[in-house]
């Protein structure tokens, strides 16, 4: 995919003795480094992250309505500008200023070559976003309103210092590309960086979203904010979730109250969910001789979007020029319908699994569901998925009576 990507015949240049090809994302037109693969170019951009950028687009658009006036955008890894380039041209007037940072001065470079195509005002730095903000802090004293942070690997190691760039009413998104740590394979490793036990399962894209909520959050608590989360989603390689931060201890406080455990047995696919203080929340909360239950977390157990927001987002994006306008509808419409719905999810195929006939449609399934008064919905998480409020054995009965109607 990448290989061909770069293998089309476009129009070369040189930027500082850097050789660049054109590519086209939405409406931008830039310059990417010329390279067999991306991790082989000099300066970093993945093509497989439109979609990544249209979230933060469109985001902003809503940002932009809620704060009543053009914004500061600050994006801390910038590579070559292409986020910022896009924001600029879609949101004419609305961004007040947009901060373009990068440590590799290729990446700032070519960036700077990128707002000149576009003809945009791209505020581009060459900085250590570690510190950044502290520079930030002694000579400005306007924060930030939105901080986009979309790193390689693990949010981690900047978050502690951009917590530092909090205000009243700021706004942050994060995406994470360490799924192998965060999906349970290197479960210390993950331990290690957002102190929380992860799970090899096949719910475990939802765990890790849970997992990168709870550190964002207990970062914000230090500061004095609490956060509410605005919209969240697993795809491809990644994940990304976006929240508005709240001042004040109480609202740190409450924020915690958010947070908790997930008991699952890898033996039974069975689960269930306890709050922080491992009072029963979700499910049949198992016998404490039970030994087969794993401990996973502490974990986000609170809502993984916002519906007003999200709303707002799929109407805007309507107007936006958007790099997958489908898809983009597509995930945040399904956002919409999991908002309220309990945590964590099963998959019909693999509770089916020794039951002989063939598999219901999900839909059915999701009916059949409602019919017995159970929630219901399906998952952005998996294809297969549902989300309900019946336990394992509930799914499973009604499942192989649809197998064998
Ligand atoms: C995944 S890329 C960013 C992609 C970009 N946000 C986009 O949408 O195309 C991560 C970037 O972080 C930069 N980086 C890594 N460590 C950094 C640091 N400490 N300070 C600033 N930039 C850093 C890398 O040079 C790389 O360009």
């Amino acid at each position: 995919m990448n290989k061909k990507y770069f293998e089309e015949k476009e129009e070369i240049k040189e930027i500082n003795g850097v050789p660049v090809i054109k590519k086209k994302e939405a409406n931008a037109i830039f310059w990417v480094p010329k390279a067999n693969r991306i991790y082989d170019a000099p300066a970093f951009f993945n093509p497989l992250m439109g979609l990544n950028r249209d979230f933060s687009l469109v985001a902003n658009s809503v940002v932009i309505r809620e704060i009543g006036k053009p914004v500061f955008v600050y994006e801390p890894l910038a590579g070559i500008g292409v986020r910022g380039v896009r924001n600029l041209l879609s949101l004419k007037n609305q961004i007040d200023r947009y901060v373009s940072n990068d440590i590799n001065p290729i990446a700032a470079s070519i960036a700077k070559a990128n707002a000149l195509e576009n003809k945009v005002n791209l505020e581009v730095t060459l900085e250590d976003a570690r510190w950044q903000i502290a520079e930030f802090r002694k000579s400005d004293t306007i924060f930030p309103n939105v901080i986009d942070l979309d790193p390689f690997g693990s949010p981690t190691p900047f978050l502690d210092a951009l917590s530092y760039g909090f205000s009243r009413n700021s706004y942050l998104y994060v995406t994470a590309t360490d799924m192998a740590p965060l999906c349970g394979v290197y479960p210390e490793t993950c331990f290690i960086k957002y102190h929380s036990y992860p799970l090899r399962i096949y719910q475990c894209h939802e765990v890790a979203v849970r997992i990168l909520f709870y550190t964002v959050a207990l970062t914000a608590a230090r500061r004095g904010y609490g956060i509410k989360p605005l919209f969240s989603y697993s795809t491809d390689h990644y994940i990304r979730i976006g929240i508005k931060l709240e001042k004040g201890k109480e609202k740190a406080k409450n924020t915690l109250k958010n947070t908790g455990f997930i008991y699952y047995s890898l033996k039974t696919d069975h689960f269930y969910i306890t709050d922080f203080k491992e009072q029963k929340m979700q499910g049949k909360l198992r016998m404490d001789s039970d030994k087969t239950f794993e401990k996973v977390g502490p974990i986000w157990t609170g809502k993984l979007g916002d519906e007003n927001f999200l709303s707002e987002m799929i109407k805007n994006a309507e107007k936006l020029p958007l790099y997958q306008k489908d898809r983009f509808v597509k995930i945040a419409t399904t956002l919409v319908q999991e908002i309220n719905a309990p945590l964590l999810f099963y998959r019909t195929d693999k509770v089916a699994k020794g039951i002989s006939g063939n598999l219901p449609p999900k839909k059915l399934v999701i009916k059949k569901l409602r019919e017995r008064g159970f929630k219901a919905v399906e998952t952005h998480f998996h294809s297969q998925g549902i989300k309900t409020d019946a336990d394992y054995e509930q799914f499973r009965q009604i499942l192989s009576e649809l197998i064998h109607r």
